[in-house]
């Protein structure tokens, strides 16, 4: 047997000691390291994968300090059907989660993991989810044989030296995250650009508070922080304290007057939340700004106020690449224009990055996400449609003066949205908290890139949760409905739809920062000021309630047909909804389908 690797702790609590003990016995790595989140680290770490082949340094006079890994073609996007929730019992985590009996399943990972990091550094990253200062942060410890997923947990967390402080030496308060990319390495064996393996487990256990995942070095999968503790984990806590954790954006609005207001976005993966949370006014809003508090995921809790306050666990970006230039995310592209890891994006001749979207005109050659020649007419896409940038929030040049504000940010509006090509109208406003539950619930989505699967078909996705409730979805929704009460002052809740089409497939709105003048209309409404009209879903805009200025060529005609409501095919939606809702039996909330029979009603009556 080979001697343990030598550890030199940089923490004095018991709990992490044997944890880390106990995963350097299971997974056999010849080295470990401890994470301290410095500057010097960082840069040795980057050096090192350079050297080793993962990461091709881009040019320095283009893209200062900004680096591309190229990944296995197999290891690509988050995998939803090989993600699992392990609670004690199968109906705790409901038809939403693939459930797997705890006991059972650490039986089968054992033996994965044994010597899973052989001839393989170990790091442990402590990361803090949320401003260190905040009572609501949670702590983190992932432990990873991956150097590629310590640099990203230090541009997406606050990472290092000072959670070991913020734990102290007593607490067990952290969420244990181990990770392996699965891919042992013999003595002698020559390592490639990104190990992987072609089994993989994406596992939770809510009620220990553990997350352990095989396999897969990508995104969701080893960023252990985001998806997996900052939702899964999250939500099953959210819910035994009184708080939630979304998939949300957060943002500030501000007017010429200087009134300002935050506003959370719920819209499924790669529906451009982070467009919307980096939005620039068009021209015509002099005076109006937006500033970034986060751009995928929000906690919410009830403040002494009795208001609703946000924080952004994460400290970073892991953005979708295609579809970003400069005219639809211009905050975007100075945010990644150095300091950026970029992941299965191509590489221009001259060593910069390129997308599809970033430009008008193709490059004539690049070397593509699987480090082939392309050229424009070579018939393959040039980057993977879920490629990505890493950077850090820091970067961002609309980034929010209240980000690191321990208390989070008091919520004014709540938008629900998905990609819908039909039947949802560009804006509405839900009469009550249960309305914004319901649209909510049965909100759906063409499907995207993030995960691995189909694209292009409408999948329901509640809340934009599906993928990312740790528990049953029922109880998910039981758990919104339950701040409907007289000490919480609620805030207003909207439905939008930027992307519907009209008969010849054209989209009917043209969304990114026209998409300011559905969020000043938010905004008035809010405050009271702003008009609309009644119709069977809530309250609509007219066209005149809208700002205009600067669009002149929109006609009213236009935005009828942008707003319309199709009665029939509602009717038919709501069957649809039923279906969906009925999937959760005995734990889907009265109100809901209570909500739904008022709303047929309606659409019946007639009402516009
Ligand atoms: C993401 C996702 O990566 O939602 O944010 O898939
Ligand atoms: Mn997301």
């Amino acid at each position: 047997m080979k001697p343990q690797p030598a550890l030199n702790w940089p923490t004095e609590n018991i709990h992490v000691r044997r944890f880390v003990q106990e995963i350097v016995e299971l997974c056999e790595p010849s080295e470990v390291h401890f994470c301290d989140g410095s500057e010097d680290e960082d840069r040795r770490l980057l050096e090192q994968m350079v050297q080793r082949g993962t990461l091709k340094p881009l040019n320095p006079k283009l893209r200062p300090n900004s680096y591309l890994a190229l990944s296995d073609p197999k290891d690509v996007a988050r995998v939803e059907d090989r993600t699992f929730v392990c609670s004690q019992d199968a109906v705790s985590a409901g038809p939403n989660n693939n459930w797997r009996d705890p006991s059972e399943m650490r039986e089968k990972m054992q033996p994965l993991f044994k010597g899973s990091m052989r001839g393989r550094t170990l790091y442990v990253v402590p990361f803090c989810m949320g401003p260190l200062a905040s009572p609501y942060s949670i702590i983190g410890v992932e432990i990873s044989d991956s150097p590629y997923v310590a640099i990203n947990m230090k541009r997406m967390t606050r990472m290092g030296q000072a959670v070991w402080q913020k734990l102290g030496t007593e607490s067990t308060d952290f969420v244990r995250c181990v990770h392996t990319v699965g891919a042992p390495l013999a003595d002698d064996q020559v390592d490639v650009a990104w190990p992987c393996n072609a089994e993989k487990y994406i596992v939770h256990y809510p009620e220990t508070r553990e997350i352990w995942s095989f396999g897969s070095g990508y995104g969701g999968n080893a960023l252990l922080g985001k998806k997996c503790l900052a939702l899964r984990i999250a939500s099953t806590m959210g819910r035994e304290q009184g708080w939630l954790a979304e998939h949300m954006l957060i943002l500030g609005v501000e007017n010429p007057q200087g009134e300002k207001m935050y506003v959370t976005a719920a819209f499924p993966s790669a529906c451009g939340k982070t467009n919307f949370a980096m939005l620039r006014p068009p021209k015509a809003f002099a005076g109006w700004k937006i500033t970034t508090v986060g751009d995928d995921i929000a906690w919410l809790r009830v403040g002494e106020d009795g208001r609703m306050y946000a924080i952004n666990p994460e400290s970073g970006f892991f953005g979708v690449a295609p579809g970003t230039s400069v005219s639809t995310n211009p905050i975007c592209m100075e945010t990644i224009q150095r300091d950026t890891i970029f992941t299965n994006v191509a590489m221009t001749e001259d060593g910069d990055v390129w997308w599809e979207g970033m430009t008008g005109e193709k490059p004539a050659r690049l070397t593509d996400w699987q480090g082939q020649e392309w050229t424009p007419d070579c018939g393959r896409l040039a980057a993977h449609p879920n490629s990505r940038f890493t950077v850090s929030m820091k970067q961002c040049p609309s980034l929010d003066s209240d980000f690191e504000n321990a208390k989070g940010v008091p919520i004014s509006a709540i938008i629900f949205g998905g990609r819908r090509a039909q039947l949802v109208p560009l804006v509405t406003e839900l009469e009550s908290w249960t309305a914004g539950v319901y649209f909510g619930a049965t909100l759906a989505s063409e499907t995207t890139a993030a995960a691995a699967g189909a694209t292009g078909v409408v999948r329901r996705d509640p809340l934009a949760m599906l993928p990312f409730c740790g528990y049953d979805m029922g109880s998910y929704f039981k758990h919104w409905l339950s701040f409907d009460r007289k000490d919480v002052k609620l805030p207003a809740v909207f439905g939008v739809n930027w992307f519907r089409r009209d008969e010849n497939g054209k989209f009917l709105w043209p969304g990114y920062s026209e998409n300011m003048r559905v969020l000043e209309w938010i905004f008035r409404r809010v405050k009271g000021q702003a008009k609309g009209r009644p119709q069977a879903l809530g309250t609509a805009p007219g066209f005149e309630d809208l700002n205009w200025q600067g669009l002149e060529a929109f006609s009213a005609a236009a935005f009828v047909e942008l707003n319309k409501i199709d009665h029939p095919a509602w009717q038919a939606e709501l069957k649809e909804h039923r279906e969906f809702l009925s999937r959760f039996g005995e734990n889907l909330p009265h109100q809901l389908m209570a909500h739904q029979e008022s709303l047929n009603h309606k659409l019946i009556d007639g009402e516009p």
